[in-house]
């Protein structure tokens, strides 16, 4: 009796493992490389996610370079990059038979700890992504050339706009609606001469609404671009674009204006307007008023604060 139990527990015991073998860590491989040894590995790592998130007691760290990896492959992901990327890392891992050619060579060391239903799943996971970007629309070629001096855009309210398709009325259409509405692909629009949303083709980037983020240097020359791209893009002072347009209400996409939802900047109206009026690929832009001179010196106030401490600034 006692023996047919043992016999049950050993075969449910079996099955686990067969079913949970890609999970199961290899310590001795682990410790051969001289990695931590822990038997809540699993726990653990539901835990750092969850306590990540909530800020929970954490019994573990991430390593700063493992916590680098991860981010990395989470902004990837959300610029659909991942595909692209694994597959330079990993030419022809996931061949079009889907035969994991891999598996059989005996010089198979890339992915050493997966198994044959792990990786099925994964190719599948990538072939999907492959699809979806494939069918996913061509992007709304951007370059230096697109920008140039902000007041040659059309001004609303506060802001610019202007339209890379050539469509600005159905952009303008939106930017004046009292109940907002979803921005047309190509519409650009700006608030001061070095940041600038442009709305890619829908489907683009389903986290970012499309909007793709560009940070600008703007000159006498003309303008280069200094960063663009989704999810990740964070401007001169350290804030990330996408962190505070996505908290305005989902019938303004992602335009912060005033009320819209965002958190407020600490620029003044008379900086913004300062900004607009020397932006210095515009004609004229030498000839500062008095008005915008005091605003300009009050903004290099705001983001060059003196020290106190310091006796030079008295
Ligand atoms: C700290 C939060 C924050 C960050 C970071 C931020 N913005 Fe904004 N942005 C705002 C707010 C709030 C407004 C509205 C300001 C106003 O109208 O007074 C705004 C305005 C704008 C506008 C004009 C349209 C609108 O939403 O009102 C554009 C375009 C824009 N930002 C682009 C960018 C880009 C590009 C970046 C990154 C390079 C960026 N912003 C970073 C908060 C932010």
């Amino acid at each position: 009796m006692v023996l047919k139990k043992f016999a049950r527990a050993l075969e449910e015991f079996g099955t686990y493992i067969d079913n949970n073998a890609s999970g199961i860590v290899n310590y001795g491989e682990r410790h051969r490389c001289g990695e931590r040894i822990s038997t809540g590995f699993v726990e653990s790592t539901i835990n750092q996610l969850v306590a990540k998130r909530f800020v929970k007691k954490q019994q573990m760290r991430w390593t700063p370079r493992g916590a680098h990896l991860l981010l990395q492959i989470r902004v990837q992901a959300l610029n659909g990059d991942l595909h692209g990327v694994f597959e330079r890392w990993y030419p022809g891992l996931c061949r079009k038979d889907s035969r994991p050619l891999a598996f059989h060579t005996p010089n198979f060391r890339v992915l050493p700890n997966m198994n044959k239903a792990r990786y099925t799943l994964m190719c599948t996971a990538l072939a999907l992504t492959a699809v979806a970007s494939a069918a996913g629309p061509s992007p709304i070629p951007v370059t230096d050339k697109s920008f140039g001096c902000i007041s040659h855009l059309k001004p609303v309210r506060g802001f610019f706009v202007g339209s890379l398709t050539g469509n600005l009325a159905a952009t303008l259409k939106v930017a004046r609606s009292p109940n907002g509405g979803v921005y047309p692909a190509g519409s650009v629009i700006q608030l001061v001469p070095t940041e600038v949303m442009v709305k890619q083709p829908k489907g683009f980037n389903e986290i970012t609404h499309d909007w793709e983020f560009f940070e600008l240097n703007a000159s006498k020359e003309g303008t280069s671009i200094n960063k663009r791209g989704f999810a990740e893009v964070v401007n001169r002072f350290g804030g990330n674009c996408f962190g505070c347009h996505i908290k305005a209400e989902p019938k303004w996409d992602f335009v912060c204006e005033t009320g819209h939802g965002c958190d407020p900047i600490p620029l003044t109206e008379p900086m913004l307007k300062a900004l607009q009026h020397t932006d210095p690929r515009c004609a004229g832009s030498d000839n500062v008023s008095a008005e915008d001179a005091a605003a300009l010196k009050q903004l290099q106030e705001l983001t060059h604060p003196k020290n106190p401490a310091d006796p030079k600034s008295g």
